[in-house]
């Protein structure tokens, strides 16, 4: 049988805000230079084609991280770093995925631990003052459920904390894993 020996899914999960696609794209271009390739799966990207339609039930929410999770399990066993950042509320959603990855590479779950009051006050698109106003239904975390990872096998505190800082020690796990080099490849 085959051995996979590479691939992982490093899946961010936090409140909308709270620094994942950041760290995520910081991290990206540090992984491939330590020769494995990425790819990236953020929600609100996949929204805008392999989840085009979907909303934000707890069905569409679920639909929309298996179909992520679907596609992780595919370019982990081909040996690819995939990188997600996506809300993932639900621990029993996550769970499913990450049986469905473990199969076949490694799984990492990162949770982004920035409070709901940073979130809120950083408000990078504006969408906690609609939430808070009523104009947004079921925002995570406003009026919406946001279950915390129970253990998760990274916790990011970002108050306080650099998004470059962050990436560095999501960097030194995966290196301290035996799934990156130590050293950037010549
Ligand atoms: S998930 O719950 O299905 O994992 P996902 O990460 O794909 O969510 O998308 C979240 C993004 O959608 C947010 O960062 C925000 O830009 C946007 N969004 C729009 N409406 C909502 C909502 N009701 N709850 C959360 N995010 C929303």
């Amino acid at each position: 049988m085959h051995e996979n020996t590479q691939g992982f899914t490093l899946w961010f999960t936090g409140l909308s805000g709270s620094g994942k696609t950041t760290i995520a794209r910081i991290i990206g271009p540090e992984i491939e230079r330590r020769g494995v390739l990425v790819d990236h799966l953020d929600g609100d990207v996949v929204r805008t084609h392999l989840s085009k339609g979907l909303g934000f039930s707890r069905e569409d929410r679920d639909a929309n991280i298996l179909r992520i999770g679907f596609v992780s399990k595919l370019l982990t066993r081909h040996g690819a770093a995939v990188i997600v950042a996506a809300i993932s509320p639900y621990a029993e959603t996550r769970d499913l995925v990450r049986e469905m990855v473990d199969d076949v590479g490694r799984f990492v779950e990162v949770y982004v631990a920035t409070s709901l009051e940073e979130c809120a006050r950083r408000d990078v698109k504006g969408l906690y003052a609609k939430a808070f106003a009523g104009e947004i239904k079921e925002f995570t975390g406003v009026s919406d459920p946001y279950e915390e990872p129970v253990s998760p096998e990274i916790v990011i505190e970002t108050e306080g904390e650099d998004p470059r800082e962050s990436a560095m020690k999501v960097l030194e796990y995966l290196a301290q894993r035996g799934l990156v080099a130590d050293e950037v490849r010549a």
